[in-house]
């Protein structure tokens, strides 16, 4: 298995580094076979090259690599964010990544929320007219095609089935928005017709998060469009107790490829500081061990991170009062306790 990993941007170049030694000890404790390269795509290249993402970039991932882990991009020096587009929604689109996976983990339980991932607002089509350097008008469509979101759909709902979740829930806007809205709808509703074990409800986007708000206890799996499913993240992010603790993949149905990130992004505001939390980023590890089969390795790592996060080792948006580095030697100390108690490890 071999992994490109991009740290990027501000906290993206603490967390990653910080959360890739576990990835390795696993390795070398399950015998997994995993390597990876280092890229330094990302805002110092951009603004010394030009380049965000290579040419061929796509081409040579998708040949020799099976996943991305990403760290975060966004740099105050580009504040249009035209390099993280590029390198991000490139990603994205490059590779057709366009199921978006953000579990919201909370004390009652997960909640699988499925955010579409490369089309709908983000589609990239748009425009505007300019008249004195002022933008007078400014148009930004909402792009779906039917096989996208038949993809997207039944893939999720394939992994709800396997993880045995008995309810599903379809985030929208049909009443404002209803031609892609009832797009929406009309797949949702078709392909649950071949998934009987699950029990499908449908929610106009602003009452969803009303009510995810007030008592997120109904929700077992949420699909949503890109835009609402982006927003819905940041609001699952506040009530699991911040950004450093919410992780993604992103993931290609056809190939299996897939790009794992924290859901945070370059945190200006504290990055070099060295307190940046990591465990969102390590968790991107546990999501990534789990997509390719290695349960026990990512198991072993959920339990170690949900551990330290309960630490004295806890960075302070979770109120300790420990770094990005010590976070991770706790983590780490945890893990060799845990590996080292496991009996009949295969030898790498
Ligand atoms: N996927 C991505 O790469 C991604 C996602 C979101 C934002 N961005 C970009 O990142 C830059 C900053 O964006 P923003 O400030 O809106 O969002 P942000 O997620 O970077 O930060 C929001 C707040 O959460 C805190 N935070 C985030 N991650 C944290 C962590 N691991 N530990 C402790 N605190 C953490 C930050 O300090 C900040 O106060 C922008 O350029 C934005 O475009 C990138």
């Amino acid at each position: 298995m071999r992994i490109a990993v991009v740290p990027g941007d501000g906290i993206g170049q603490e967390v990653v580094p910080a959360a890739l030694p576990a990835l390795t000890a696993l390795d070398e404790a399950f015998g997994l076979g995993i390597s990876h390269d280092v890229f330094d795509w990302g805002a110092d290249q951009w603004l010394a090259t030009g380049v965000g993402l290579p040419a061929g970039a796509i081409s040579r991932l998708a040949r020799d690599y099976h996943a991305v882990f990403l760290g975060a991009l966004g740099d105050p020096r580009i504040p249009d964010m035209a390099h993280g587009r590029d390198i991000l929604l490139g990603l994205r689109r490059g590779l057709d990544l366009y199921v978006n996976y953000r579990p919201i983990v909370l004390k009652h339980g997960v909640i699988d929320l499925y955010r579409e991932n490369t089309q709908g607002l983000y589609a990239g089509v748009g425009g505007s007219i300019a008249r004195s350097g002022a933008v007078t008008v400014a148009i930004d469509e909402c792009v779906y095609t039917r096989d996208t979101v038949e993809g997207f759909v039944r893939f999720c709902l394939g992994r709800l089935r396997e993880q045995h979740r008995r309810k599903v829930t379809l985030v929208h806007k049909s009443n404002a928005v209803p031609n892609t809205g009832r797009l929406w709808q009309d797949v949702f509703w078709r392909e649950l017709e071949a998934f009987p074990e699950l029990v499908g409800s449908e929610e106009y986007v602003d009452s969803f998060c009303y009510n995810l708000v007030r008592d997120p206890t109904p929700y077992e799996g949420v699909l949503a469009p890109n835009l609402f499913g982006d927003i819905i993240s940041d609001i699952g992010a506040a009530l699991m107790g911040g950004l450093g603790l919410a992780s993604s993949a992103s993931i290609c149905p056809e190939t299996d490829f897939a790009l794992f990130e924290p859901v945070h992004g370059s945190a200006p505001d504290i990055a070099g500081k060295g307190t940046a939390n990591p465990y969102a980023a390590a968790m991107s590890l546990v999501l990534m061990l789990d997509h390719f089969g290695h349960g026990t390795a990512a198991g072993l790592l959920r339990d170690c991170l949900t551990e330290a996060a309960g630490s004295e080792a806890a960075t302070p948006d979770l109120g300790g009062g420990g770094s990005t580095r010590q976070f991770m030697a706790k983590v780490m100390e945890l893990l060799d306790r845990k590996l080292s108690a496991l009996p009949d490890l295969p030898t790498p």
